[in-house]
């Protein structure tokens, strides 16, 4: 597609999502998936070092961006454990029911186009007692937050290729058939500068009711 959305955005993540900070809470996150593994949203592979070849038996991602893709191809032959990427998006994820022990979105449901349904996808594709495992931002507990959130989201959309401040995706997550317990509390990352007081992170691990 544009030369912004498919070339100089993905470079753009790499260099902002790239922080020690996140890649410390990516490690954290995905050094709980355990046996077949379906990540959504893969972009260009920030998570795949962490994946552990002594749980983890195969990983299938899926990203539908162009220019993600080709950044993630160069990551692909040195992964740590079996991986294909398969394309799709995660609103109609291309898989049976019951295929998957562990599903993973790391700062994807900010940017997919409806939350609702990846996750009703995400609920099918997991097997019983299968655990979904997210790294998310999200709309701030704080009113005061929240409108800078409500007035920003349009500019945010733009600039970050459908992505979205203003999501209460755990609260999303929680009603969409998943045990959360506890619910996870915001905190803030420095990684994103001065953006952060519109970028609280919630990080947690929700089992397939
Ligand atoms: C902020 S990036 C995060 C990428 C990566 N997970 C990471 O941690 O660096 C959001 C990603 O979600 C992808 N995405 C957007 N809409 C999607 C959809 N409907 N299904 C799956 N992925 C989607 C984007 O192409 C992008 O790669």
């Amino acid at each position: 597609m544009g030369l912004y959305s498919e070339t100089i955005f993905p470079w753009l993540l790499d260099k902002a999502l790239g922080h020690p900070n996140i890649m410390r809470r990516r490690q954290a996150l995905v050094g709980g998936a355990s046996g077949e593994v379906l990540e959504i949203g893969f972009g260009s592979g920030a998570t795949l070092p962490f994946y552990d070849p002594a749980t983890v038996t195969s990983l299938t991602v899926v990203e539908p961006s162009d220019g993600m893709n080709r950044r993630a191809a160069a990551h692909l032959a040195a992964a740590p454990v079996p991986i294909r990427s398969v394309p799709g998006a995660g609103e109609q994820l291309p898989f049976a029911a019951a295929s998957f022990d562990t599903v993973v979105c790391c700062l994807t449901l900010c940017s997919v186009q409806d939350v609702g349904q990846v996750l009703a996808e995400v609920r099918r594709v997991l097997r019983s007692g299968g655990a979904f495992l997210f790294m998310e931002h999200v709309l701030s507990d704080d009113p005061q937050r929240q409108r800078w959130q409500q007035r920003l989201n349009p500019v945010q959309r733009v600039v970050g290729v459908g992505c979205n401040l203003n999501r209460p995706t755990a609260h999303l997550v929680a009603a969409a058939g998943f045990r959360l317990d506890p619910m996870p509390v915001q905190e803030e990352e420095r990684a994103f500068g001065a953006l952060k007081r519109l970028t609280p992170l919630v990080m947690g691990s929700a089992i397939r009711a």
